[in-house]
């Protein structure tokens, strides 16, 4: 008889590790979810949970009988300080491997980002995995670090495989790009015609949550991986112009390139009266309006090369329809306003 196989997955309190657990669920893992606060109410009822802090509490009893470890948790720029995204990345990952290598461990799956290539020094593109990484920025040094430690842990014996995907954006992420749906709902609702977008276009890099769970159960059980770290990215790579394209057609908006849009403090009143109105405040409201697109990366283009060699295929390719889904998904929950 095959074992079933049983995963740990950390950070199930955050975006996709939430997500990844119905995801293993279905496929017919069993799962122990873990993350630093109480069980959520809307984890499936067949997951174990026990809560956590990786970089203070013993993690035995975590990693105790388990084949697979997910290992999501960390902390982004977005929510931490430096010392915090330290902790939580490196520290936290250290202790993790350290307590999972006790067991029979099958697999050691690490979600990285490839925050770790940096954006300032020119890196041979389409960036491969085995170029020498240039972190531009705090979150992308506590992500390199956190790798450290699991390449580390390889180079002794343990089976690990890393994941560096980029931007994730679908249903239940909070930030990025739900960010900039957001703020199109705002300007939709404040009575704007049009969405204004920087002159100058500006590629984007970003990964559906769906295929991102489906590299992730991939690389757990595909034979050969051990050792290596994979780039997911959506190979499509729309401008800011594509994008604002695409957003302001699903609120029955036009473009308008070179167009300012509204100022942070009417922004923030729309927003206040969505709130006081019985929206939920989930999606991360940001003083920039349509920050995700305001920023360059001369390393922007990725190889898939290597995940695309063990078989894998990304399925999530047409964006606009992705995005009109997601924003159906955000009104059933309340996160953005019904439409007028
Ligand atoms: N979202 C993206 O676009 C993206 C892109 C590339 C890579 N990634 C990586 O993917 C992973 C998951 O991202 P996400 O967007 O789902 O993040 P998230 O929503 O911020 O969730 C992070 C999770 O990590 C937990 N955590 C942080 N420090 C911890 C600690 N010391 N002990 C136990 N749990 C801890 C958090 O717990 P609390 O709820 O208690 O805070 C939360 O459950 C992260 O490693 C991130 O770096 C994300």
């Amino acid at each position: 008889m095959i074992e079933q196989p049983f995963a740990l997955v950390t950070g199930t309190t955050g975006f996709i590790a939430a997500r990844l657990v119905p995801a293993l669920l279905a496929e017919g893992w069993r799962v122990r979810a873990t993350g630093r606060r109480p069980r959520p109410h809307d984890l499936a009822l067949e997951a174990e949970y026990q809560a956590a802090d990786l970089v203070v509490d013993d993690l035995a009893a975590l990693c105790a009988g388990i084949t697979h470890v997910f290992h999501l948790a960390g902390a982004s720029s977005s929510k931490s300080s430096q010392d915090e995204m330290d902790r939580n990345n490196i520290v936290a990952t250290s202790r993790l491997l350290d307590a999972a290598a006790g067991g029979r461990l099958d697999r050691f799956v690490h979600m990285s980002s490839t925050s770790i290539y940096g954006e300032e020094r020119q890196l041979p593109v389409p960036v491969r995995e085995d170029v020498e990484p240039s972190a531009s920025r705090g979150y992308g040094k506590a992500k390199w670090g956190a790798e450290q430690e699991v390449w580390a842990r390889g180079r002794a014996g343990l089976p690990v495989v890393v994941l560096r995907p980029v931007t994730v954006y679908g249903p239940g992420a909070t930030k990025l790009l739900a960010s900039a749906i957001l703020d199109t709902a705002i300007e939709r609702a404040a009575g704007l015609p049009r969405l204004g977008v920087a002159p100058e276009p500006m590629e984007q890099r970003l990964v559906h949550i769906d295929d991102l769970l489906r590299a992730c159960a991939h690389l757990a059980v595909v034979p050969g991986v051990d050792g290596r770290a994979f780039n997911v990215v959506d190979g499509i790579y729309p401008s800011s112009h594509d994008v604002a394209a695409v957003l302001a057609g699903c609120f029955g908006m036009e473009v308008e390139v070179g167009g300012a849009g509204l100022d942070e403090d009417r922004r923030r009143k729309v927003h206040e009266h969505f709130v006081a109105n019985g929206l939920e405040p989930a999606i991360l409201f940001t003083p920039d309006r349509l920050r995700l697109m305001t920023k360059t990366n001369r390393n922007n283009r990725l190889s898939t090369e290597a995940l695309e060699s063990t078989g894998f295929r990304f399925a999530c390719t047409d964006f606009a329809g992705a995005v009109a889904d997601n924003i159906d998904w955000y009104r059933s929950k309340r996160w953005l306003p019904a439409p007028a």
